[in-house]
């Protein structure tokens, strides 16, 4: 924790007196684990990005692992992911002994190249799933992806653990594929502590996911507790997870997600800000943008890069930053030099050098909801001083 009271975090929830009396209201209910407010939770967010099943899940890791469970990856079955994401992108098939091939991103992009997706799906390999990220909140090119997707027949799952609200002219990034993840934890763009929406809108995954979810149960606990059948009854029909979002969660992701059009905005409004101050700055480069000038950004990151220099880098501004009172991240570290992947897959750091050129680059700046104009604007600042007294110095 850091004590100084003048320090910017690099990220921040906003929760406030309608998430508290929300928590509170079920606290008193006598009801705290999954039930009327996880069913509102999901029926909200399921019209809320227009799919027919949305099932709250206690972190996206476990919607993930849920996924490729319900398209039934297992032993012998290879998924397709890119390297530029967080580990539980791959490890959810890793956990079901499935294997991973990592397929680089565009140059310049921080989301999967579908020119290399398809020449993967070209080599004639079977692939079980392709597992698509919308890094920081951009969409992924989907149209590609999808078309790609139905020529080889191979299924998507959206890793949307990011991009809460993305919104393209087809629909929101998430319910595109077959199956899409968003994570509700601390540091998104709305918030549950920790959690996460599984959504698909087809019936026979949703089914598999809500039974594996809840110990391969035949009845939901809601149900045995409330229904007229007997409370004690129920059947275990496969070896589930445990996986479910209690109603103390659901009650704050309710309340979020009225707000989460107001945060975009909010968040939309510092993007412009950065944009405007890096903009044509050396050595600086501004966030990769989608195709269309609408393109649906959720920014949940803003990723700023910076060009490698003896006197200026990436490792320098975050020092830089922290010594001016400013948090900052970097999204993400590849999978490909991670000691776990780069050992199974024997990979080298030049194995996906797009995504090893957008890592070394890059740094996430503060970008959230509640921060206010005048603290974005004190970040860019500080940017652009750091910027400049090095290179006059
Ligand atoms: C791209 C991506 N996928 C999945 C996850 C996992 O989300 P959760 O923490 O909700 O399990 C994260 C977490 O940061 C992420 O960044």
């Amino acid at each position: 924790m850091n004590q100084n009271t003048d320090f910017l975090p690099f990220a921040r929830p906003f929760i406030g007196a309608e998430e508290e009396e929300a928590v509170l209201k079920v606290m008193r209910s006598g009801w705290l684990t999954t039930g009327v407010e996880t069913l509102a939770f999901e029926k909200e967010f399921a019209e809320f990005v227009g799919v027919k099943h949305a099932l709250a899940v206690n972190s996206a890791s476990s919607g993930l692992l849920l996924a490729l469970e319900a398209l039934k990856a297992g032993k012998n079955d290879t998924i397709i992911t890119s390297p530029y994401t967080f580990t539980s992108t791959a490890a959810s098939a890793i956990h079901l002994g499935a294997e991973v091939e990592f397929c680089d991103t565009a140059a310049g992009s921080y989301n999967l190249d579908p020119a290399k997706l398809e020449k993967l799906l070209s080599s004639g390999k079977k692939y079980k799933a392709i597992m698509v990220v919308h890094v920081g909140g951009l969409p992924c090119d989907m149209n590609a992806i999808l078309a790609l997707s139905r020529k080889f027949g191979v299924p998507v799952v959206e890793d949307a653990a990011h991009s809460f609200p993305s919104r393209l002219k087809e629909g929101f990034a998430g319910s595109l594929g077959d199956i899409g993840v968003y994570s509700f934890y601390a540091t998104k763009t709305i918030t549950t502590g920790e959690g996460g929406m599984l959504v698909s809108s087809n019936d026979e995954l949703a089914s598999r996911v809500e039974k594996m979810r809840m110990h391969g149960f035949d009845r939901a606990a809601w149900d045995r507790y409330t229904s007229k059948k007997a409370s004690w009854r129920y059947a275990v029909t496969e070896a589930g997870y445990k996986c479910n979002l209690p109603d103390i969660l659901s009650a704050i992701g309710r309340v979020q997600l009225k707000k989460a059009d107001a945060f975009l905005l909010e968040r939309k409004r510092i993007a412009s800000l950065y944009d405007e101050a890096f903009r044509d700055q050396p050595g600086l480069s501004l966030p990769p943008r989608g195709i269309l000038p609408e393109d649906g950004h959720a920014w949940h990151l803003y990723a700023l890069r910076i060009k490698y220099s003896k006197k200026m880098n990436r490792d320098i501004m975050i020092e830089e930053l922290a010594k001016a009172g400013i948090g900052s991240s970097v999204h993400f570290i590849p999978l490909h030099i991670m000691p776990y992947y780069a050992k199974r897959y024997e990979l080298s750091p030049d194995s996906f050098p797009n995504a090893l050129a957008m890592f070394e680059e890059s740094v996430s700046l503060p970008i959230w909801q509640g921060m206010g104009m005048a603290l974005a604007e004190r970040v860019a600042n500080t940017v652009l001083s750091i910027i400049n007294k090095r290179q006059t110095g």
